[in-house]
């Protein structure tokens, strides 16, 4: 019935389980479902011509507003901490405290960097950063059918917001929760609002002050993206969930976490930068 299924990317350890889903948010039609997504590495690409593509925080590091010993900083600490963040043998307990950690860390380096709000447009359009294959598709078919779309990102709101303004896709069925700055009355960064989002709490907890899931309330199916462990969690605020098809984007460590995604998501894409087979599962279901 969706014919991307059987590209070679693809791997789910309970294809009927896939197929009863799919067959079922189909049935049920467009009034009942809602699409949450992750931003970095599931919307936006990991790589192209082999080289990594960056996340909305690295759109800010890499940038010229950034001084020289900041963007040290920053590169050490990503260094640091993402083969913490991704490694497949520490649980979500372990890694918790050093995401804080790492999130705290970088943010104090990029707030004492002066940002100006009036620049992030710039920064983002020279940026590298892309979004994957088939993104057009992804949004327009959601925004033709008014399906909500809820991104939840530890990333940088204003840097992902941006990105999908220039990218033309930022429709009014989007509503995105992430990590914002405040600007000083000069349009200066002053600070991060709070609570910080990182990529193990992204659950009810940091949600709690967003009415967002409860106006959807007829929405009980969902359809959720991510490319981390911690992404399985976006969808804990949605009361009564009917029926749920998580699919994984497994972009790096592939061999190492493997058997992890194929355990956690239903339909695991392994080195997939496109979004073909979630547009042909909604070209199927809408
Ligand atoms: P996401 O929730 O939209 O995927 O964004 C979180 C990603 O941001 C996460 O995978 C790690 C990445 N990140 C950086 O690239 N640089 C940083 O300084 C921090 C704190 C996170
Ligand atoms: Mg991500």
């Amino acid at each position: 019935m969706v014919p991307e299924l059987e590209k070679a990317t693809v791997h789910m350890k309970n294809p009927e389980h896939v197929q009863r889903v799919i067959s079922a948010l189909r049935k049920e039609g467009t009034d009942k479902l809602q699409v949450i997504s992750d931003f970095d590495m599931t919307l936006s690409r990991f790589g192209f011509n082999g080289r990594r593509c960056p996340t909305s925080h690295n759109i800010l590091d890499n940038s010229r507003v950034i001084s020289e010993e900041g963007r040290k900083k920053l590169k050490d600490l990503l260094h640091y901490y993402y083969p913490i963040e991704i490694d497949p043998n520490r649980t979500m307990e372990e890694k918790r405290p050093l995401m804080v950690e790492w999130w705290t860390r970088a943010h104090d380096v990029l707030l004492q960097q002066k940002i100006l709000k009036s620049d992030i447009a710039k920064i983002v359009r020279e940026s590298e950063v892309m979004l994957r294959d088939g993104v057009n598709t992804f949004f327009d078919q959601l925004h033709q059918h008014n399906i909500p779309l809820f991104i939840f990102s530890a990333g940088v709101g204003d840097v992902l917001e941006e990105v999908l303004r220039q990218a033309e896709v930022f429709y009014p069925n989007i509503n995105v929760v992430s990590n914002y700055m405040d600007f000083d009355d000069k349009g200066v960064l002053r600070q991060f609002k709070g609570p910080l989002i990182h990529t193990y709490n992204k659950n009810n907890a940091v949600l709690k002050k967003t009415e967002h899931f409860q106006l959807l309330s007829s929405r009980t199916n969902v359809l959720l993206l991510g490319d981390s462990m911690g992404d399985l969690s976006m969808a804990d605020g949605v009361a009564n969930v009917e029926n749920i098809l998580t699919i994984g984007f497994l972009n790096d460590k592939v061999d190492e976490r493997r058997g992890k995604y194929r355990d956690a998501y239903d339909i695991v894409l392994e080195k997939d930068e496109t979004l073909d087979v979630v547009n042909g599962i909604l070209c199927y279901i809408l």
